[in-house]
């Protein structure tokens, strides 16, 4: 306290003009505390000498530094100060860019509305100044890429970039375009998407940028390997990599290296591709870099499903669902919604392959797993269950029968009924999918579905003879699905069951199931088509 005062006493024989100037000298030298003691010693001199101008500049940079070194709070309230002392001096421009300081600080803070809120407020007012409606603009951008508007987002990048070029500074367009090509990357317009990266790198590499340099690189080769250049993909990612290993830029480094596992994965060199994946993985892990960890172990799976090794694809996109939804779209600037719904597409991909795969050994209708998954999910719609429990109900569909690659083939496929000895066989393929299983954790609690989809209401059923409500709803959905979908298909000895006519048989089991799960499976019905063909069905 005592130094602080005589700091303080010093410097006050110094006019504020000159205290500010200091500041943003160290600040610029990156010498924090010595620069928060001049702004300090600025505002307090600025306070006595009604230097308004001198005192809202410094308290909008102070409160920079403070909120530099996680005093939100207080940074938040310099910054509001800083605002009502321009706003007391007619000053538009300095009121303007303390809203757009304070809207730096909601993205910080994840408060993402208020920021817009605040960024737009901080046009209207000072948006006259082409500097200031550059910065404003670009900060818009990044706040409609975060909510996932990528339009919106593509119009504010374009307003930054023209108020850039009208105060000739092209640096600040070379950050536009880059921002233009990440959004329009994102639409899928890969033309317009080179075209912006291409004159980014142009200025990067006049302006001695070679951060952004690499990055245009990488971000350019991403859109190569989507249109299937793999050669100037990965030539990119090359020269990425040799830039970013100069810098010690671990989390740029983990984004060329998954370039370049894609492309080894693309051009069938599985090896390469996979211990390239791999490096990108640990890198993001070192760089503590979340979203590159994410992204690089969905790549990862998407190999290891190419090569029929669905087991640890899935433990991989699970690591990745994890992953995205420890997300933090104030660091990374992403929007997690989508990332996620990209992720789940690409699970649901691998499971019901995983599932298909077991379809194609034995002689199961093709399709049966697909069709149970969605007439299980109108079942569990009709109950009123929710998304999770849908979704939950979908996979569990896909690979309900995973089990069955472990029957003997010529049980399977038996045209006839099974001896008893057969029958204990394949009331074994329950528990041999959850072994399948037990090094695979999911999102989604999906083995319950899997080991008692056979579980009868009335404690006749298998593997474990549950009764009653010890069956989850969800192995009953499933359970009573698939027992109407293996009626309405032929078998070898009988034609495939009229809707009507395996609605009968399964109203004479009623007692296998609840009786909610009995009525919303016959309210079902209403919105399911019969199977269109109808084709060899083992036992179910
Ligand atoms: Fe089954
Ligand atoms: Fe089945």
């Amino acid at each position: 306290m005592v130094t602080t005062g005589q700091a303080g006493a010093r410097a006050a024989a110094r006019p504020a003009a000159d205290l500010l100037h200091d500041a943003r000298a160290h600040e610029r030298a990156a010498c924090i505390p010595e620069a928060i003691r001049c702004y300090d010693a600025a505002i307090a001199t600025a306070d006595r000498t009604g230097e308004r101008t001198v005192l809202a500049e410094a308290l909008r940079r102070v409160a920079v530094m403070r909120h530099l070194r996680n005093e939100s709070t207080e940074a938040r309230q310099l910054c509001r100060r800083s605002y009502s002392v321009a706003c007391d001096a007619g000053n538009d421009l300095l009121a303007a860019e303390a809203l757009n300081t304070l809207g730096g600080l909601d993205v910080q803070t994840g408060a993402i509305e208020d920021a817009r809120r605040n960024f737009l407020q901080a046009l209207a007012r000072g948006g006259e100044s082409r500097e200031l409606r550059a910065r404003v603009e670009q900060n818009l951008g990044i706040v409609a890429n975060i909510q996932g508007n990528l339009d919106e987002a593509v119009a504010h990048y374009e307003g930054s970039l023209e108020a850039y070029r009208a105060s000739n500074d092209e640096h600040g367009c070379a950050i536009a375009y880059a921002n233009l090509g990440i959004a329009h990357t994102d639409l899928r317009q890969y033309e317009r998407a080179e075209g912006y990266f291409q004159q980014s790198y142009e200025i990067a590499e006049r302006a001695g940028d070679a951060h952004l340099q690499g990055q245009c690189l990488v971000n350019h080769a991403e859109v190569h390997v989507v249109r299937g250049r793999y050669e100037d993909a990965r030539r990119n990612a090359e020269a990425a990599l040799a830039i970013f290993d100069q810098l010690d830029a671990r989390s740029d480094k983990s984004e060329a290296y998954r370039i370049l596992g894609m492309v080894y994965r693309e051009t069938g060199r599985a090896a390469l591709a996979e211990s390239r994946l791999r490096s990108a993985i640990e890198l993001a892990v070192s760089a503590g870099s979340v979203l590159n960890e994410a992204e690089a172990s969905c790549e990862l799976a998407l190999l290891y499903q190419a090569m029929g090794r669905n087991q640890e694809a899935l433990t991989l996109l699970n690591a990745a669902h994890r992953l995205f939804r420890r997300l933090d779209a104030r660091v990374d600037l992403v929007y997690v919604g989508g990332k996620v719904s990209e992720l789940e597409t690409t699970y649901f991909a691998v499971v019901l392959e995983w599932g298909q795969s077991i379809e194609s050994t034995d002689s199961y209708t093709f399709g049966h797993c697909e069709r149970v998954a969605q007439h299980a999910m109108a079942v569990a719609r009709v109950l009123g269950l929710d998304e999770t429990s849908q979704t939950t109900i979908r996979l569990g569909a896909y690979l309900h029968d995973l089990g069955k690659v472990r029957v003997p083939h010529e049980i399977l496929n038996k045209p006839g009924p099974l001896t008893q000895d057969e029958f204990v066989v394949v009331q074994m393929h329950p528990i041999w999918g959850l072994e399948l299983l037990a090094a695979v954790e999911f999102p989604w609690d999906l083995k319950p579905i899997i080991r008692w989809h056979h579980e009868r209401y009335d404690g006749t059923g298998y593997p474990d003879r549950l009764r009653g409500d010890e069956i989850p709803i969800a192995a009953q959905i499933v359970g009573i699905v698939d027992v109407f979908d293996a009626l309405s298909t032929a078998r070898p000895y009988r034609p495939a069951l009229s809707r009507e006519a395996a609605l009968a048989e399964i109203e004479r089991s009623r007692g296998w199931w609840s009786e909610a799960v009995y009525l919303a499976f016959v309210k079902s019905l209403d919105g399911v088509k019969s199977p269109a063909h109808a084709t060899l069905v083992a036992v179910s």
